[in-house]
């Protein structure tokens, strides 16, 4: 079956951050912006998904649930056959949102004062969790080699001391749209084991994967890098569903599964929602087909943009991009400060994009841009674009 991406569906009045809660997280009145920011899709969600939901709810008792038995099969399956990775069911630790089962990891694995690495520009919420609990951000800044970013391995042995207890890796890596090879991974997590450093592998964009590009899942490619990390999945990203905050964290690794079962108890955090449980298991299951498609659409999207931005915003260029629905927009070539870049961009573009500089060192000229959108919403985003480039 043709899922039809090109739909316009009005999030207007929907409830949705994205567009109706942007007065509210930003602070920003204008009701004529174009909003590409927020990192979910324009896209309907998967019909099994809502046809899961809808079952649940027209079975008419919404309760608290149990028996999950089939839940975790169901992951333990799609951990399987999706990123070829054998879990057992005990594995598994159930979450909400992964910035909430983030944090929880860092309260957990690390104390006051400790320090824990990011390799920025990064996902600015990770900066946010490991300061709000009063922990050290050490920062691996990526570098940018041509259009695509690499790890920095000689600046991380020298980050490392006995204070730095844990990396929370982006694995594939919000917003420089990296999916890191098996070599990469290697050598990440042979240096962490050499200095005693835990990886938590946020892997929320594991499924957005462009063509040619493979995913490894952190966890499956040893024993010992599986025993030394934490692995973070979710159907948020790929399935748009991020608003019913269901995540599940793999940690094979027994004494590290039972300190972090410990503290999810004490915060009461015990039992997936009802309604997250069908659409993840609906999302697992009978959602391949429309995957494969949203991710072709997003890919033929980004290869219009770029064709767009050659053709008529020399200025502005995109990285490669290997996955997310993210595109990283290097700006610098319109020699604007940040705060200016972001002022017209908002004023007289009407655009609202991920500021660049949000995503820490090495984000200054640069915005990020949601394209899991309809090609006619990216259309008139370059429109907007390209009449301001123009009038610089
Ligand atoms: C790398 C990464 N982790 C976590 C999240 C947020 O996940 P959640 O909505 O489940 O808290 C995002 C959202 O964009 C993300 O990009």
């Amino acid at each position: 079956m043709k899922h039809n991406f090109d739909e316009v569906v009005n999030r207007v009045n929907s409830g949705s951050l994205k567009w109706d809660g942007i007065e509210e997280r930003l602070g920003i009145k204008d009701k004529g912006l174009l909003p590409m920011w927020v990192a979910d899709m324009d896209f309907r969600t998967p019909q099994p998904i809502l046809d899961a939901i809808k079952e649940k709810t027209e079975h008419g008792v919404l309760g608290y649930a149990g028996g999950y038995d089939e839940y975790f099969e169901t992951i333990v399956n799609w951990m399987k056959h999706r990123h070829q990775w054998e879990i057992q069911k005990e594995w598994i630790v159930f979450g909400g949102n992964l910035v909430s089962v983030l944090s929880r990891i860092i309260r957990t694995f690390t104390k006051p004062e400790d320090k824990i690495i990011v390799q920025s520009p990064v996902f600015a919420t990770f900066f946010h969790i490991i300061q709000d609990n009063g922990r050290q951000v050490v920062n691996n800044p990526l570098k940018l080699n041509g259009k695509s970013y690499e790890m920095d391995f000689d600046d991380l042995e020298k980050k490392f001391d006995p204070k730095v207890k844990l990396m929370l890796l982006c694995s594939p890596h919000n917003p420089v749209g990296r999916v890191w090879s098996q070599e990469e991974l290697i050598r990440l997590g042979e240096l962490c084991i050499k200095n005693n450093v835990l990886i938590v592998s946020d892997e929320i964009h594991a499924e957005t994967v462009f063509k040619g590009n493979k995913h490894i899942s952190f966890g499956s490619i040893s024993e010992e890098f599986s025993q030394n990390s934490i692995i973070c999945t979710s159907p948020h990203k790929a399935f748009n569903m991020a608003g019913l905050e269901i995540s599940n964290t793999i940690i094979p690794n027994d004494s590290l599964r039972k300190s972090f079962e410990n503290m999810l108890g004490s915060d009461g955090i015990n039992k997936p929602n009802l309604l997250g449980i069908a659409a993840l298991k609906a999302a697992y299951t009978e959602c391949d087909e429309w995957l494969s498609q949203a991710m072709d659409y997003c890919e033929a999207n980004y290869r219009f943009l770029c064709k767009y931005l050659k053709d008529n915003i020399p200025e502005v260029e995109a990285i490669k991009m290997e996955g997310t629905y993210l595109v990283w927009l290097n700006c610098k070539g319109l020699n604007l400060n940040h705060k200016v870049l972001e002022e017209r961009l908002i004023k007289e573009a009407k655009l609202l994009l991920s500021q660049g500089y949000t995503f820490g060192e090495g984000g200054n000229g640069f915005v990020r841009m949601n394209i899991a959108c309809p090609k006619l919403t990216l259309e008139e985003a370059l429109v907007r674009l390209k009449k301001v480039v123009s009038n610089m």
